[in-house]
């Protein structure tokens, strides 16, 4: 079992002004694995309180799995790459690559998505892009591969086995 943050960032999100259905997915989509979800908030797209909110997480809550949606793309307020990569510690481009990969599969608008993910401590960090459609098409691609990661960074399970997938 592995605890988990969702941090909706939306600008009207924020101000009541549209439900946060992409929020609601990501919980969905986590109830078929071991996951519980401890933390779950919606701020504006500033960065410093995104920032500010992961450190909080993953600091102070030590919550083993971020999971941003929204403010991955181009618009001028988008800024949750920046306010992600202003705290992490080390990088883990395999999910941004992997749902990138499959979003782009599925929409030539998946190129838009400016998403990173890494490691802050032991709590991993994945950006996700807004929409409840893009939410889900992501979080198919790197479900699997969930568990492994956050036993390998919470020292839990210390090998690889090579012969599953
Ligand atoms: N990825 C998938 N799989 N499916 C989608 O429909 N939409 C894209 C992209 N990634 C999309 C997707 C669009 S239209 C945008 S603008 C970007 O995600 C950024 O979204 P965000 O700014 O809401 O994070």
């Amino acid at each position: 079992m592995f605890t988990v943050g969702i941090l909706t960032i939306s600008d009207k999100g924020s101000r009541g002004e549209r439900e946060d259905e992409s929020g609601a997915t990501i919980r969905q989509m986590l109830a078929g694995i071991s996951a519980e979800v401890t933390q779950y908030e919606i701020i504006p797209d500033e960065k410093g309180e995104i920032s500010g909110k992961l450190i909080e997480w993953a600091d102070g809550e030590r919550v083993d799995l971020i999971l941003t949606t929204g403010g991955t793309g181009l618009a001028p307020r988008d800024v949750t790459p920046e306010a992600t990569l202003a705290v992490i510690d080390r990088l883990a481009p395999g999910f941004a690559e992997a749902m990138r990969a499959e979003s782009i599969r599925i929409t030539p608008k998946g190129m838009l998505s400016r998403g990173i993910a890494g490691t802050l401590g032991k709590t991993l960090i994945i950006n996700l892009p807004g929409s409840p459609k893009a939410v889900r098409e992501c979080l198919e691609a790197i479900r699997p591969a969930l568990p492994h990661a956050i036993e390998m960074l919470t020292g839990k399970g210390s090998e690889c086995a090579t012969n599953d997938n």
